[in-house]
């Protein structure tokens, strides 16, 4: 792996991480809250610009994601400050769950249509009928998984936010140099 000796993250590592955070945000404000009652009312998903941004937002944070998996292993060193290990260890948690997150989201939302038989929805009228290859897995049994996406999506705006106050706290109280790493 490249060194870096320089105190920021790489412009690479700073795109991804931007872009995937306002994306994550927009998802979640577009969460369609009353999806079951829609369909039930025999509403078309890809008639909903709610429902089609949000599922596209969410496969953009889903293929990013990816890319920055790829990236973060050939990338120069991510900056390192001095800090207590309880701290360091706390952080480096953090990001694992964020980046945990980021994966099971969108996973967990297509278990959700699939199980539950909806179609995949997306901008441009892209749509994916038939989701039974995901209702015929041996994962679809295994949680109610409408509940587990809605509940991942809660928690990574919540951690996300617990996450940004620390990083804030490094700046104003500890003066360290981390907030700054990650601004573009
Ligand atoms: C970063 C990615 C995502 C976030 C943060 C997120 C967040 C959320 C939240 C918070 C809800 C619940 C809304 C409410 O109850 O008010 C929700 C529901 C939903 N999301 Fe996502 N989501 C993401 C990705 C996706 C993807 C990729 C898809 C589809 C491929 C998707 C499809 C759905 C569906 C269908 C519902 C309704 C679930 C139900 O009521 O059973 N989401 N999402
Ligand atoms: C949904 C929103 C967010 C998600 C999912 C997220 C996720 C992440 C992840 C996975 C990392 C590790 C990055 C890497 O190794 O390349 C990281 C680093 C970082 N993030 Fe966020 N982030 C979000 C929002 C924010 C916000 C709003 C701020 C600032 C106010 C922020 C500040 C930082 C900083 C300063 C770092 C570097 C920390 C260090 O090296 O210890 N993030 N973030």
């Amino acid at each position: 792996m490249k060194k870096n000796n320089a105190d920021q993250y790489d412009k690479l590592s700073k795109a991804f991480h931007w872009i995937t955070a306002i994306t994550v945000v927009i998802a979640f404000v577009l969460g369609p809250g009353d999806f079951g009652r829609l369909l039930h009312n025999g509403i078309d998903p890809g008639t909903r610009n709610d429902i089609v941004w949000h599922e596209t937002l969410g496969l953009t944070v889903f293929t990013l994601t990816s890319l920055r998996l790829v990236w973060v292993a050939v990338r120069p060193d991510a900056p390192r400050f001095q800090m207590a290990t309880w701290m360091r260890l706390l952080s480096r948690l953090m990001h694992f769950v964020l980046w945990c997150l980021l994966f099971a989201l969108p996973l967990s939302a297509l278990l959700a249509l699939g199980t539950e038989a909806h179609p995949l929805t997306l901008l441009g009228g892209f749509r994916i009928n038939d989701m039974s290859f995901i209702a015929n897995s041996y994962f679809s049994g295994l949680a109610d998984w409408g509940d587990v996406h809605k509940f991942l999506g809660d928690l990574i705006i919540w951690l996300a936010g617990i996450h940004a106050l620390a990083a804030i706290y490094h700046h104003i109280k500890l003066k360290d140099g981390i907030l700054t790493s990650m601004l573009p």
